[in-house]
């Protein structure tokens, strides 16, 4: 019999008493329940009563080899037990050495340096500011801009705020932001009637083509989410525009940032999405899978030349500034290597193929559901587009948060989906099995019948 006053009533209340939570309305949990876990165990999450929620999201995306995995919960016990943290100006350890060597060593040819951070928006606050930095050590500091997709998300803190396209997140707060010029996202759901994703992408890089052309010479970088804008609604684009950036980028003198905090690590059926357009970024952010899950830790990638750029006398004042206290956290690198090693001992991409290609034939009859406008897929992510009418793709109206009614039924019937409004996707842990993934599917079916009931 589970002990009321450690059930999740009682753990609720007091979370309720002292807690505020992220991108949480709490006047909601008035009548949304607050679910206290207590344990993982693969995909799955167990809450104070003993009931268990399948993760369809890996827990904001950052899960992929289960939760409380035990070669990686290995890992750490040993690190915590050898150095926990260490400064890491004027000092280093093995881990990070080891971990940047392997990023190095993983990522694609030519990012050779690696600074470290402690979660995805710092990381892109440490690109966006490496770039600027690059431009103004070569005497350019007139580059001041930064070009952002539309429906893009970088992030929360102030910059990778100011670089991001959702207004849910932007708009209270763009007051206080930097504003960057806008492209139009290369995202295939907004493409024209009858337009392949391909051509879709073309079009678009057509239209930064021409922003370049106007702004380059005050821009410092383009910052993308390489395939998949996954917080704008798990929007999805074809790879040759990022090929067709790079070029881009080359041609007119701007840094390419690649976002792949969310996408990097097996999600898109590569381990980094940017190798599917074989294009190489300025800067590659890394995070969420990079320790599977299990600890904040972010990495910028960059190359020697940018390196090289800040490399001078110190009295020159070239050096980067940039620091958390910590940056390059032992428990974390130690974590990420062991979860890089799962991915070198285990044939893990391959059998995400098919996982992911039994997800895409489950998903594939609600394309003819009167109610959704778009099934769409990259890798490990499947995302279905509710609409109030499928022949005009009229959305239904934000607030009336139909996403919401298929979170609640979710957790009634044990599985934690967390639709972006009227999007309701799957990003579940690689450890999911086929009948893991037909839960998920049937549950979020019954959940977008409730949800479009009335
Ligand atoms: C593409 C992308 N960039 C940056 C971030 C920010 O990462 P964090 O939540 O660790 O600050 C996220 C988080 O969802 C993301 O999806």
């Amino acid at each position: 019999m589970n002990n009321p006053a450690s059930g999740n009533a009682a753990l609720a209340a007091r979370d309720l008493r002292h807690v505020w939570h992220p991108c949480t309305q709490m006047h909601d949990h008035e009548s949304v329940p607050m679910v206290p876990i207590v344990r993982g165990e693969g995909a799955w999450l167990i809450d104070a009563d003993g009931r268990r929620y399948l993760d369809g999201i890996s827990s904001w995306w950052t899960n992929l080899f289960g939760h409380a995995n035990p070669r990686i919960a290995a890992a750490l016990a040993e690190q915590a037990r050898t150095l926990e943290h260490v400064i890491f100006a004027g000092f280093t350890h093995e881990p990070a050495i080891e971990l940047a060597e392997a990023l190095v060593r993983i990522t694609p040819p030519g990012l050779d340096r690696v600074f470290y951070a402690d979660n995805g928006s710092a990381a892109i606050e440490v690109a966006l500011k490496m770039s600027f930095h690059y431009w103004l050590n070569q005497g350019h500091g007139e580059k001041t801009r930064f070009i952002a997709l539309t429906g893009s998300y970088h992030g929360e803190t102030l910059g990778a705020l100011s670089v991001s396209d959702v207004a849910l997140y932007r708009k209270t707060y763009a007051p206080l932001l930097l504003t960057p010029f806008l492209a139009p996202s290369p995202d295939a759901y907004e493409g024209e009637p009858g337009e392949s994703p391909e051509q879709t992408a073309k079009r678009r890089l057509g239209e930064l083509r021409t922003l370049l052309e106007r702004h380059a010479h005050e821009t410092c970088a383009v910052i993308v989410e390489p395939l998949v804008q996954c917080a704008g609604g798990m929007r999805m684009y074809h790879p040759s525009y990022l090929s067709g950036l790079r070029a881009l980028c080359n041609e007119f003198a701007v840094h390419f940032i690649a976002d792949e905090i969310a996408v990097g690590f097996g999600r898109t059926g590569t381990l980094f999405a940017c190798e599917q357009a074989s294009a190489t970024p300025d800067f590659m952010c890394l995070s969420k899978g990079l320790t599977g899950g299990f600890l904040p830790l972010s990495a910028v990638l960059t190359s020697e030349r940018i390196y090289q750029a800040f490399y001078a006398e110190y009295s020159a004042g070239k050096a980067f500034l940039h620091s958390h206290s910590y940056t390059g956290n032992p428990l974390a690198c130690r974590v990420a290597l062991e979860t890089l090693a799962i991915f070198r001992d285990e044939p893990v991409l391959q059998r995400n193929r098919q996982l992911a290609a039994h997800l895409a034939r489950r998903l594939e009859p609600l394309r003819a559901h009167p109610h959704v406008a778009d099934v769409r897929q990259t890798g490990m992510i499947a995302a279905i587009e509710l609409v109030a009418d499928k022949a005009s793709r009229r959305p239904y109206p934000a607030e009336e948060r139909r996403g919401l009614r298929v979170y609640l039924h979710g957790l009634q019937h044990g599985v934690l989906l967390r639709p972006l409004g009227n999007v309701v996707y799957f990003m579940p842990p690689y450890v999911v099995d086929a009948s893991e993934i037909d839960l998920l599917v049937d549950t979020a079916i019954a959940g977008i019948e409730r949800a479009v009931a009335s």
